[in-house]
Formats: structure tokens, sequence, C-alpha cells
């Protein structure tokens, strides 16, 4: 078993042929969902030496790594402060905190996304108000957000799900006439941004952005970490006395906070890191633009594969995810051929079981709902190559002429 992004054991099946008989003549190299170990080999010479410095140092927590990370990021981003952070979770949750959210305030979260969007809502002791999303790209529905403000509405959370901006610019229209709060969980889409030279990045939109640095990310380190982007200096100063129990000086609490620290060896992980991701960024687009091509030409798309769409600025690629039809029989027939996939996610959380005392009914989402029914994301990596999107198209022509 190989496991892709969170909680996704796949079986990446054994190297075979399109049509699982060899008919076709080509050979089809095996396709894993995601290949961290060749990340590490790629950069082991520029790893290696830093990671060695740290360990004979013994700084293992913040210090220097850290804020020289975090300045790097915040150039990066273009967001005003950059915090490194344990992971995304635990972001968002800073974000909420430093907001002072809490019971009996409602925070507006899209259904169809990874579950701690919401969970860190609950967890502060607020109130997921769940809004459904634009099918075509999968991100929460302005409109519907809009509708759902009330005056207990204390923030609103859009995701950049897959890598894509969400619909910023009227969503931030609306917040800022009501004076509701932006998080932005740009957990999944580092360096998305929108067209244009002075078009704005993931996480320079709102008041904060999450940022995961889950090893499976675009930027990923290796074990867990994240960012909060912050761009009004008071809420930073609130979030970075949050991040250590509110401490200031050591041992003198001015507010209840947590244990939010991020550690050397990943900051120093991800400075290194984070010098290749344009790069990185640029070959994912390139393998978007080879799988379009290929489904087009091999005449599965749009009949039986309906490809993502590019509607808000430059798509980061986190996950390349087509709609099909079919899914369960796909997926099987993908796994005998050795292409590994992922379902993201299989059920929008309006209907999980831990949110059912918020009394959602099925068919209360329909675009998240069908989405969670049809979605599929295909192999997504800098390292892929031509002859592995072959055998993923293969696969997929070998299904839809059976
Ligand atoms: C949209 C979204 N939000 C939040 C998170 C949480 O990030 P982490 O796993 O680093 O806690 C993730 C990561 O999977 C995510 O994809």
């Amino acid at each position: 078993m190989i496991q892709t992004a969170k909680n996704q054991p796949v079986s990446a099946g054994n190297a075979s042929s399109c049509c699982g008989g060899g008919q076709c003549g080509a050979a089809h190299p095996p396709v894993p969902p995601l290949n961290l170990p060749a990340v590490w080999k790629a950069l082991a010479d520029e790893l290696m030496p830093e990671i060695r410095g740290i360990l004979e140092t013994g700084g293992y927590i913040m210090g220097p790594k850290v804020a020289a990370f975090e300045d790097a990021l915040q150039r990066y981003t273009g967001a005003k402060h950059a915090l490194g952070v344990s992971s995304g979770t635990d972001a968002l949750l800073l974000a909420m905190m430093a907001l002072r959210l809490g019971p009996g305030d409602e925070v507006i979260v899209p259904t169809f996304t990874f579950f701690g969007t919401a969970g860190t809502v609950s967890r502060v002791g607020a109130k997921p108000v769940f809004c459904d999303i634009d099918p075509v790209t999968y991100n929460i529905d302005v409109r519907h957000m809009e509708s759902l403000i009330t005056p207990r509405t204390k923030a609103i959370v859009p995701v950049h799900l897959y890598g894509q901006l969400a619909d910023m610019r009227p969503l931030m229209e609306i917040a800022r006439k009501r004076g509701i709060p932006v998080i932005e969980d740009a957990c999944q889409a580092i360096g998305a941004r929108e067209a244009g030279t002075d078009g704005k990045m993931a996480g320079q939109f709102g008041e904060f952005g999450s940022l995961s640095f889950y090893p499976t990310k675009n930027l990923g380190a290796m074990g867990d970490a994240g960012a909060l982007l912050v761009n009004d200096t008071p809420l930073f100063e609130t979030s970075k006395l949050l991040r250590t129990h509110g401490e200031n000086p050591r041992y003198y609490h001015r507010l209840i906070g947590g244990n939010f620290r991020l550690d050397a060896l990943q900051a120093a992980i991800l400075t290194i890191k984070l010098r290749h991701l344009d790069a990185w960024t640029q070959r994912r687009r390139e393998i978007a633009a080879s799988y379009r091509i290929r489904f087009e030409a091999a005449g599965l798309a749009p009949k039986h594969v309906g490809l993502p769409a590019e509607k808000h600025g430059m798509h980061t690629y986190h996950q390349f995810v087509v709609r099909v039809a079919r899914r369960d029989d796909l997926c099987k027939h993908l796994t005998a051929r050795g292409v590994g996939w992922g379902i993201y996610y299989p059920l929008p959380l309006h209907l999980q079981d831990c949110y059912t005392e918020l009394g959602y009914k099925a068919g209360a989402m329909p675009h998240a709902e069908r989405a969670a029914d049809e979605v599929l994301a295909l192999p997504m990596y800098p390292e892929l190559t031509d002859a592995q999107l072959d055998s993923v198209v293969a696969a997929f022509a070998g299904f839809y002429s059976g």
C-alpha cells in the first residue's frame, strides 16, 4: 500500500499494460500516487549539511532557522507577516483564537474541503455554517455565501481548493462591506495568484491565510508544519503571542494560547525547498497541460472525463482533479494497472457524522454532494514522466472502451 495525501491508502497495483492483457503492445510504467523519496534524492546534497548542522547545534525548536524561513515566506507570499507554526490545522486554529471566536459565533466555510477547515471552527466553540460550491472550480459559491451571512457571522473561511484561488474579489467586497474578517485556507495553494503582474497571491486578500506543509503539499516538509500569514499588524502580534501559550516574557502569560511552534529542522528544510517551488509549480502546470492534451487527443475529454477549469488566476495544481462517471469501477481498473488515484473528498462536511447535530440533510448542498461522487485526483507531482502520463491516459482509455 502506498499512502497518498491524508489518510488515503491506495494500492499502487502492479505494472501492467493499458489493456490489461498487453494487446496494445505498449509498455506502460506504473504511476504511484506520489514519489516523495525522489524529492529527497534530488535534494539530499542540499539538505543533509543543513540537517546535520541543526542536529549538532541542538537548537531544535524555533530560533534563527524559523525566523529565516518566516522572512523568506513573507517575501515569497507578499503577505504582511508570516508565522511558522506546527501545521495548517494549527494555523487555522490560531487565526480563530486571535479573532477571539467562540460560542454564539458563526463562521461560514465551504462544505467541500479538508475537515480541518471546519473542525477548527468547532474547536474554538463557534458554529460552522456550511456553504455550497461553484461546480466549475469546487470553491466556495460566493452568492450562496452571501445569503448565509447573519449578525452572528464573525468570519468567513474560503478555501483555495486543489491549488486554485477562490473567487476572492467579490468575496472580499462582501466581507469588507459587512466588516467580517476573512481567513483564507490556502493550505493547498501556496503560490496561487491572480492573473497580471500586480495580481494578489493566496494569503494576501484576507486578514489571515493558512498554509500547510504536510509532506504531500506543493511545498512539503519532512514532518508536520504550517504557517499563518497575517495582513494586520495587531492581529499578527496577538497570533505570535498565542503561538507559545500567550507568553511574554518567559513564564508570564498575557493570553491563553497553545503550543503551535515550528521546529528548526522543518524550517530549514522548507527554506531550501522554497527556492525550488516556482520551478516545481511550473512543472505541475506543464503536466496539467499534458494531461489535457492527452485526454482530448484520446477522445476521452469531455465525453468521459471532465477536466479541471482554470477560472481564477494561476492554478498551482496541488491536485489534478477530473470528474468521471462509474468512479468505483474506474478506480479498481486503475489500481489493477498500477495507476494511483485519490478522492478529495468523498463526503462533504455537512453530512459527516460529527455534524449530525447541525441538522443538514442530504440534498442540502447539491453541487458539493455531486462533486463528492464524481471527483478523482490523478497522480500529480513534478517527477512524473511523459511515459507515466501515457500510462494514466491509456488506463482510462482501456476502461472507457471496454
Ligand atoms: C484545505 C486544507 N485545510 C487545512 C489543512 C490542514 O493542514 P495540516 O494537515 O497541515 O494540518 C489541509 C491539509 O491537508 C488542507 O488541505
